[in-house]
């Protein structure tokens, strides 16, 4: 089984990438194989709307996301990271999401309505960090990861929540690590998705 991680904040070695290190040993121990992609290290602008994706559900922007496609589509598990940046997602990861219009339009193309009920692409669940303990802290997130999912053809499984802000804050609290370690075991274990990824072949080409 193939595993991604998705790391979205801008700080290097923060509380949402320790947290989904962690996501990721319990990943591999389960028996994925994982990978990893740092938002930040990508070079890439945000979506403008060009239509270039709408007809043939691919981008036309010749940057780094151009390599990320394939590993989105091709993953049975994804795991999104992202810090609460007022009350959403950090702007670097809305960024990357926006690009994903592109397979929004793929899956367009590729599915009817009747099969667009369905998820057969896999799965994909959200971490993330807070500093505050607001009641919709995480709403902003949760709804942009589940609309973020659903464009790969993933169900959406649900998250883990945490509280920390100080770089690092959250290796002082063992409770947690155990807890992002046990999430990574439960995803796997919870179905063999080996028939995550459809035919590449866009069918209006
Ligand atoms: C621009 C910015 C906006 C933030 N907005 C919120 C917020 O709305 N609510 C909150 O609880 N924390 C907020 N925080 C705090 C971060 O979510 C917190 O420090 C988190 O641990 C950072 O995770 P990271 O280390 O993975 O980047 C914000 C921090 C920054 C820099």
């Amino acid at each position: 089984m193939n595993v991604l991680g998705i790391y979205g904040s801008p700080r290097k070695g923060g509380n949402s990438d320790t947290i989904l290190d962690r996501v990721l040993d319990g990943a591999a121990s389960a028996g994925a194989v994982a990978s990893r992609i740092y938002v930040r290290d990508l070079n890439f602008k945000g979506c403008v709307e060009c239509g270039g994706c709408r007809d043939t559900g691919r981008c036309v922007t010749p940057d780094d996301m151009q390599s990320v496609y394939p590993k989105l589509i091709d993953s049975h598990i994804i795991f999104l990271s992202s810090p609460v940046f007022f009350y959403g997602m950090s702007s670097q990861l809305k960024a990357f999401i926006d690009r994903c219009q592109a397979l929004w339009s793929r899956r367009m193309i590729m599915k009817s309505a009747e099969e667009r009920k369905r998820h057969e692409g896999g799965r994909g669940y959200l971490v993330m960090v807070g500093a505050t303990k607001g009641v919709n802290l995480f709403t902003g997130g949760e709804l942009t990861a589940k609309y973020f999912f659903d464009s790969l053809d993933k169900s959406y499984e649900g998250g883990i929540f945490f509280k920390a802000e100080g770089r690092g804050d959250v290796l002082n609290n063992p409770g947690d690590l155990k807890r992002a370690y046990e999430f990574g075991v439960q995803a796997v274990k919870s179905g063999d998705h080996a028939q995550a990824g459809y035919n590449r072949r866009v069918t209006r080409e």
